[in-house]
C-alpha cells in the first residue's frame, strides 16, 4: 500500500479530550492538517478558543466543546454535540490529564518531602484520578455504544512511560494514575475488539507543554530528563504526531492494547 492509503484519514471524525494544550493540541494539528474533521473538548475556554481559531487558520475543519472531563454531564453534551454535527465519531484521543505534584526527589538528587508518601495529599490523589483515570471510564461509556453501533471505531489514550516505571522526578500520584490506564488500554482493548473497536495508548517520557505549570519549558526543570534520556533530549509535542497519525490510520489495523513508547529511550536506562 501506498502512504496515502495507509495513512489517510480524510473526512474521520475526530474528537480529542485535553485539545487546548500540548499533546492534545498536537494530535489536533496533525489530525486536520490531514483532512479529519477535528473535535476539541477542553475545560479552558480561552485556551479552547485560541486554538480552534489557530486551526482554523490553517483552513482546518474543526470545532471547539467546553467540558470537564471529570463531570459526566458537560462530557455528555459535548459528544451529542460532535454526534449531532458529524452523525458519526471514528477516532476519540483520551488525553486530558494533569500532574500530581513533585516527586519524591528534587532534580539535583536529594530528597523532596513534598512528594514523600507520607505528605502526599489524599485531595490530590482524587482529582488525579479523576482527571487522568475516571474520565477515561467515563469517555468509554459515552463512545464504546456509537462505536458498537457503527461497527468500528479507535481510542487512543495518552498514558505515559510512567504507566511502566517507578518514578522519582514525578509525583507517584501521577505514575500511579498512569499505571491504571495502562491497565485499562489493555482491558478495554480485548473487552471491546468483537465490535471492532481498538484501544491503544501513546506513552510518552517528558514532553514540552503546559502540565506542572509548564516546569518543562525552563531549561533547569528539563536538564535532568534530559541527562537520563539515551538520545539526551526530551520530546516535543511534534513529536508525537506520527504515532498519532499511525494509530488513528488504517496502518494501524491490527494493533490494539498496545502503548507506544515514544521516550527518546528514556525507559531502556541511563547510557551515558
Ligand atoms: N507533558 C508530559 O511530559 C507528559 C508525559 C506523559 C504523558 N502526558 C500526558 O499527556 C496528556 C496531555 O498533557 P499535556 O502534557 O499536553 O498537558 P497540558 O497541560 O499542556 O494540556 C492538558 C490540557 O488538558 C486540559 N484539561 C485538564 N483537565 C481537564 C479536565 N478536567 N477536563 C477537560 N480538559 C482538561 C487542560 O485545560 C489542557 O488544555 C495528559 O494525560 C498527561 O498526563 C504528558
Amino acid at each position: 500500500m501506498k502512504t496515502h492509503e495507509l495513512f489517510d484519514i480524510q473526512d474521520q471524525v475526530v474528537a480529542i479530550t485535553g485539545a487546548a494544550s500540548g499533546i492534545g493540541l498536537a494530535y489536533a494539528e496533525v489530525m486536520a492538517v490531514n483532512g479529519a474533521k477535528v473535535n476539541l473538548i477542553d475545560v479552558d475556554e480561552k485556551a479552547l478558543l485560541e486554538a480552534v481559531l489557530w486551526l482554523q487558520e490553517k483552513g482546518a475543519n474543526v470545532h471547539g466543546e467546553l467540558a470537564d472531563v471529570t463531570e459526566s454531564s458537560t462530557l455528555q453534551k459535548a459528544f451529542n454535540s460532535i454526534m449531532e454535527r458529524h452523525g458519526k465519531l471514528d477516532i476519540v484521543f483520551a488525553n486530558a490529564g494533569i500532574s500530581g505534584g513533585p516527586g519524591f526527589l528534587k532534580g539535583n538528587g536529594e530528597r523532596n518531602p513534598a512528594g514523600e508518601v507520607e505528605n502526599l495529599s489524599l485531595d490530590v490523589w482524587e482529582k488525579v484520578f479523576a482527571t487522568n483515570v475516571t474520565s477515561i471510564l467515563r469517555t468509554l461509556q459515552i463512545v464504546a455504544p456509537h462505536m458498537k453501533r457503527q461497527g468500528h471505531g479507535r481510542v487512543i489514550v495518552t498514558s505515559s512511560i510512567s504507566a511502566s516505571m517507578p518514578e522519582s522526578l514525578v509525583s507517584s500520584i501521577y505514575a500511579i494514575s498512569k499505571g491504571t490506564v495502562g491497565h485499562m488500554v489493555r482491558q478495554y482493548a480485548f473487552e471491546l475488539a468483537k465490535y471492532n473497536i481498538l484501544v491503544n495508548a501513546i506513552a510518552p517520557g517528558p514532553v514540552v507543554t503546559n502540565i506542572g505549570g509548564g516546569r518543562l519549558k525552563f531549561e533547569e526543570s528539563r536538564k535532568p530528563f534530559e541527562e537520563s534520556a539515551p538520545l539526551g533530549k526530551i520530546a516535543r509535542t511534534s513529536d508525537l504526531q506520527g504515532a498519532a497519525l499511525f494509530l488513528a490510520s488504517a496502518a494501524s489495523s491490527m494493533v490494539t492494547g498496545t502503548q507506544i513508547v515514544i521516550d527518546g529511550g528514556r525507559t531502556l536506562g541511563k547510557a551515558n
